[in-house]
């Protein structure tokens, strides 16, 4: 778990101020939320079980004893920043987990995850996250959510940029991985990524360990999306982005890094909310942790 430090509780004294400041700044400007999520995705798994409603603007993906659903993005972008809202799977979803993520494919992919694990009942969701870059990931944190994802939609963003990938819930960034490639770390920054929606079944592993199987009994299991936004994302078409204009003030999201408020508001989730990280975690790194975890310029 974490250490608190100075800090920490500097973060935590200025936290709701900046929780509103983080918000606010974030979704004033360039959000563009596209009206139909069936123009922009296709079902590549499960097709009957993503449900298109209200005129493509919701999508349902439902998971049942025979399969889950996953959608695809009909593009591929090389940078961008990628909107959601979700409302995960209500009542007792143990079993299941909902994601949204990129990924570019292939051996050597790189990939950016949100997935959301199912709990029993009146126990809370865990969200695990993850970085892949040039095939390897194992670079987990867990996070608890501070309101019920059940109740109602709420926007999940990865911000991928040169710079940096940042993770947001709302408009609070909750994950930073900074570019180290300088420090010999890779960063994905030339393959291009498809965003993938989807729900599936990994009682093995998802709840309390795989303790906790999937009831079936409760299925189908159903989570709502909409509202996708990939801004003025960086569309790939063969070697070029297409149309992006990257040099105006609606695409400031690629230079965007975090700025004081969001560090202290990034360190007042990591401090109230994370229940794992591979940077924190001994047992598993011994002989030292990975550079990312090392380097001053990847801490956080
Ligand atoms: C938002 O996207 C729609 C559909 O692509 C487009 O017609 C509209 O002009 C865009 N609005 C802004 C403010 O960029
Ligand atoms: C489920 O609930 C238990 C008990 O509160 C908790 O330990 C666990 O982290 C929760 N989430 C998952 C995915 O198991």
């Amino acid at each position: 778990m974490l250490r608190a430090s100075l800090w920490q509780l500097v973060a935590l004294a200025v936290a709701a101020a900046a929780v509103v400041h983080g918000s606010d700044a974030y979704y004033r400007g360039d959000n563009n939320h596209s009206s139909s999520l069936h123009g922009d995705f296709d079902a590549v798994w499960g097709q009957r079980n993503a449900r298109f409603r209200d005129e493509g603007r919701v999508v349902e993906l439902t998971l049942d004893e025979e399969t889950g659903s996953r959608l695809q993005s009909k593009d591929r972008y090389l940078f961008g920043r990628f909107d959601l809202d979700i409302k995960l799977v209500p009542g007792d979803s143990a079993g299941t987990i909902t994601s949204f993520y990129i990924c570019t494919g292939g051996a050597r992919h790189d990939e950016v995850d949100f997935e959301f694990l199912g709990n029993v009942s009146g126990e809370p969701y865990l969200l695990h996250t993850n970085v892949f870059s040039d095939g390897k990931g194992e670079r987990e944190q867990q996070f608890v959510l501070w309101f019920d994802p059940t109740a109602d939609f709420h926007t999940y963003s990865i911000l991928w940029n040169p710079l940096n990938i940042i993770l947001y819930i709302d408009g609070t960034p909750i994950r930073v991985f900074k570019n180290n490639e300088a420090y010999g770390v890779p960063f994905p920054a030339r393959q291009p990524v498809h965003v993938f929606a989807s729900i599936w079944n990994a009682e093995e592993w998802a709840t309390q360990g795989g303790r906790v199987k999937t009831d079936w009994a409760r299925a189908p299991f159903v989570a709502a999306y909409r509202r996708f936004s990939a801004g003025n994302a960086c569309v790939w078409r063969g070697r070029r982005c297409r149309g992006s204009n990257l040099g105006s003030p609606s695409s400031s999201w690629m230079t965007q890094k975090l700025d004081w408020w969001s560090w202290m508001t990034l360190n007042w989730v990591r401090m109230n909310y994370m229940s794992y990280d591979y940077c924190a975690d001994r047992r598993r790194y011994p002989h030292g942790f990975p550079t990312e975890c090392v380097i001053p310029i990847g801490r956080v």
